[in-house]
C-alpha cells in the first residue's frame, strides 16, 4: 500500500508548521525524509502529530538533526542515553526554560536542534514560544547590520541556567562555568541565510566591550527581537514530537500553569563538526 502523503500546515508569517501523514516510529523513505529536511529549513519549527514513539525512535528521528548530545546534568529516561524527562509537578513553581534563549550557545558548537515529545500536557497553558532570528536579521536596518556585522558576543552560563538545572536534576552545584565567543551575525550552514545571534539568557556582553556598554544594544535587540511579528506560538497537544531549528531561532517555555502537570521527553542534538561559518 502507497504511504499517505504528508501534509504540512504553516502556522505563522514566522514560521512553524504542523505535519500529519508521517509515522516517525518507522524509518523514512527517502521521499518523506527530504519533505521532512526541506520543511524543517522552511519553517524553522515542525510538529509532527499524533506520534506513539519509542526512545529509540525518537533517537533515531532526531538524530538526523545533529550530533547526539548527552546531557551533562539531566539523568536520561530509560531506554537511550539521549533523551531525558522534563517535568514540572502541580507543586513546582518553577519551570525548566523560562525566557528567550537558545540552548547550549556557550559552547563552541552550539545545539543545532531541540526535540520535546509531549507526554502530559496541561488542558492549556505551557505553549512554547519561538522568535525566527534569520526574519530578525532581515528586517535590521543597513545600518545595524554593518554594525553588528563586526562584532562578537559572549556567550556563558547564567545563573538563572544554574537554577534550572539545580531544580530539573535536584541537585546543586552540578553546573559548571563555561563560555565561548560567537559572531554576532552567523550565516546559517544550511540555508545560507544570515542570523542575529544574540541569546538573551546567555549573552552579558560583546566582545571587547564592557557590560555597562554592551546592555543597551542587547536590551535593544532583545526588545527588537520580541516583537510579535517573529514569533511563532506552539500549544501543545499529548504526542506530539516538535523539533526546531537553534541555529536561527530563540524560545521560551511559558510558566502559566500552575498547579498543573507537564511532562516532556526532550533530545538537544548539537552542531556537527564541520565549520558553521
Ligand atoms: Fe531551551
Amino acid at each position: 500500500m502507497a504511504r499517505a502523503k504528508p501534509e504540512l500546515t504553516p502556522l505563522s508569517g514566522a514560521g512553524g508548521a504542523e505535519i500529519r501523514g508521517v509515522d516517525l516510529s518507522q524509518e523514512m523513505d527517502n521521499e518523506t525524509a527530504e519533505f521532512v529536511h526541506k520543511a524543517y529549513l522552511d519553517h524553522v519549527a515542525l510538529f509532527f502529530q499524533d506520534q506513539h514513539l519509542t526512545p529509540q525512535a525518537q533517537e533515531r528521528f532526531v538524530l538526523r538533526f545533529g550530533d547526539p548530545l548527552v546531557h551533562p546534568y539531566l539523568k536520561p529516561i530509560e531506554g537511550s542515553p539521549y533523551v531525558h524527562e522534563l517535568r514540572k509537578t502541580p507543586e513546582q513553581t518553577v519551570n525548566f526554560g523560562n525566557g528567550w534563549h537558545a540552548d547550549f550557545t556557550f559552547l563552541e558548537k552550539p545545539s543545532a536542534a531541540n526535540a520535546l515529545y509531549a507526554r502530559t500536557i496541561p488542558d492549556f497553558g505551557g505553549d512554547t514560544v519561538f522568535i525566527n532570528t534569520a526574519m530578525a536579521y532581515d528586517y535590521l536596518s543597513e545600518g545595524m547590520k554593518r554594525m553588528l556585522g563586526g562584532m562578537n558576543a559572549v556567550h556563558r552560563v547564567h545563573p538563572r541556567y544554574v537554577t534550572d538545572v539545580d531544580v530539573m536534576s535536584n541537585q546543586k552545584g552540578k553546573v559548571r562555568e563555561e563560555q565561548t565567543i560567537h559572531p554576532v551575525i552567523r550565516t546559517h550552514p544550511e540555508t545560507g541565510r544570515k542570523v542575529l545571534y544574540i541569546n538573551p539568557s546567555f549573552v552579558p556582553q560583546f566582545e571587547d566591550m564592557t557590560e555597562a556598554e554592551s546592555r543597551p544594544i542587547l536590551d535593544y535587540l532583545t526588545n527588537y527581537m520580541a516583537q510579535p511579528e517573529f514569533q511563532i506560538r506552539y500549544r501543545w497537544k499529548p504526542d506530539v514530537l516538535g523539533i526546531w531549528d537553534n541555529r536561527c531561532s530563540l524560545h521560551s517555555a511559558l510558566n502559566d500553569y500552575q498547579g498543573k502537570l507537564r511532562v516532556m521527553h526532550r533530545m538537544v542534538v548539537m552542531e556537527p563538526t564541520r565549520p558553521v561559518q
